[in-house]
């Protein structure tokens, strides 16, 4: 059986869908979660006093989740491995769970669901216990949910009740607070000076703010959306921190829009997708102006070469062209980058969603938490 969750409940006045408000609503939940714990990475107030006595020394992270819950992990990785410097594996909850599992020594294994109920995360944080992980975590929005009862430790997103079945705000929720672990074990573990600290901090105090700026962004946003809609294919792309937003980005296509929609890393567009590219095809990437800037350009170059049309998401001022699309992100936050984007692509699927009629709240045949096999 699954669980679908009340499209039927009544949609605040000022919106249209639980989506449109849940997407709007990110700006305050990310303020008030920073308020919450206040900028500066403290796990002690996140997770409680008794794990500071393990946490530091962790030697591994395995994070386990479905669907947006799985791309916030693939995002996490990143984080975990370049500030923590903590060798990190991210696993799909239907497939671990199933596993003859060889546990890394002295593992935390974290396992994200929005609901806490999902069955194939509740039955992979059991397998990892069983298998010997050293510390368990739970991460989910439901205080009370079976995966917070379930592990050792949990730290609840609060970012309200979400009722559209996808994912917004409990993604980008999800994301600051693996972000936010990530900084404060790469404090404990004395990986950050003083001035790398107070500038990511500088830049999760302004991510309330930028997130505002990205949301202004919908009318442009809504242009591409009928150019989208009506395409057999959209190709969503980026690389490094982004890669899993541009596969999130994709899933939010499917699930809202109803399109035929997938996410590649940029460099793995010629293994293969190249073979899919003509007049038709429109390639999506998210483009942010840093070190990994030049390679996917090379990849984007080579879309273009096969007279793909491309979609570009970036805080660069890029000249727009024949089949060459461009939006300019307001402002860029390095590291917090991949929640810019996201907001964005959410945006996008909901306005395609609303061009194609689709059931926003509520898409056919999904369900709000897959409560069992
Ligand atoms: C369902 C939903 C997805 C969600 C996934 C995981 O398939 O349709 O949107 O990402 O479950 O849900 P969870 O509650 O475990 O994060």
């Amino acid at each position: 059986a699954s669980v679908k969750l009340g499209s039927e409940q009544h949609v605040p006045d000022l919106f249209q869908h639980h989506m449109e408000k849940e997407i709007r609503e990110q700006p305050m939940i990310l303020a008030d979660s920073l308020g919450r714990h206040g900028l500066a990475p403290d796990l002690a107030s996140m997770l409680g006093s008794e794990a500071m006595r393990w946490l530091p020394s962790i030697d591994a992270v395995v994070l386990i989740g479905s669907g947006s819950s799985y791309n916030a992990a693939q995002t996490a990785r990143y984080w975990l491995e370049s500030m923590a410097g903590l060798p990190t594996t991210v696993e799909h909850a239907s497939e671990y769970r199933f596993r003859e599992l060889a546990m890394p020594g002295n593992a935390l294994v974290i396992a994200i669901s929005q609901s806490g109920e999902t069955a194939d995360t509740l039955a992979s944080l059991a397998a990892a216990q069983k298998h010997g992980a050293a510390h368990t975590l739970a991460l989910s929005n439901r205080a009370h949910s079976s995966l917070m009862r379930l592990a050792e430790l949990g730290y609840c997103t609060e970012a309200g009740q979400e009722i559209g079945v996808t994912s917004t705000k409990t993604f980008t929720a999800q994301l600051l607070a693996l972000y936010r672990l990530a900084l404060g074990l790469a404090r404990e573990r004395g990986r950050l000076g003083a001035a790398e600290l107070a500038s990511l901090e500088n830049d999760l105090a302004q991510l309330p703010q930028s997130v505002q700026q990205v949301l202004e962004l919908e009318p442009q946003l809504a242009q591409w959306t009928h150019r989208l809609a009506e395409r057999p294919l959209v190709l969503c792309t980026a690389r490094h921190l982004l890669y899993p937003i541009a596969v999130e980005g994709a899933q939010k296509l499917q699930e809202v829009a109803y399109l035929h929609a997938e996410g590649y890393p940029g460099g793995e567009l010629k293994h293969g997708p190249l073979a899919l590219v003509d007049r038709d095809l429109p390639v999506l990437a998210c483009l942010p102006w840093n070190r990994h800037a030049e390679r996917l350009l090379v990849n984007l170059r080579e879309v273009r070469a096969r007279d793909g049309e491309l979609f570009i998401l970036s805080d660069a001022a890029l000249a727009p062209g024949e089949r060459f699309n461009a939006i300019r992100m307001p402002t860029a936050l390095r590291e917090l980058n991949p929640i810019l984007y996201a907001v964005a692509l959410q945006l996008l699927a909901y306005r395609a969603g609303l061009h194609r009629g689709t059931e926003i709240d509520a898409p056919r045949n999904l369900a709000k938490a897959i409560v069992d096999e």
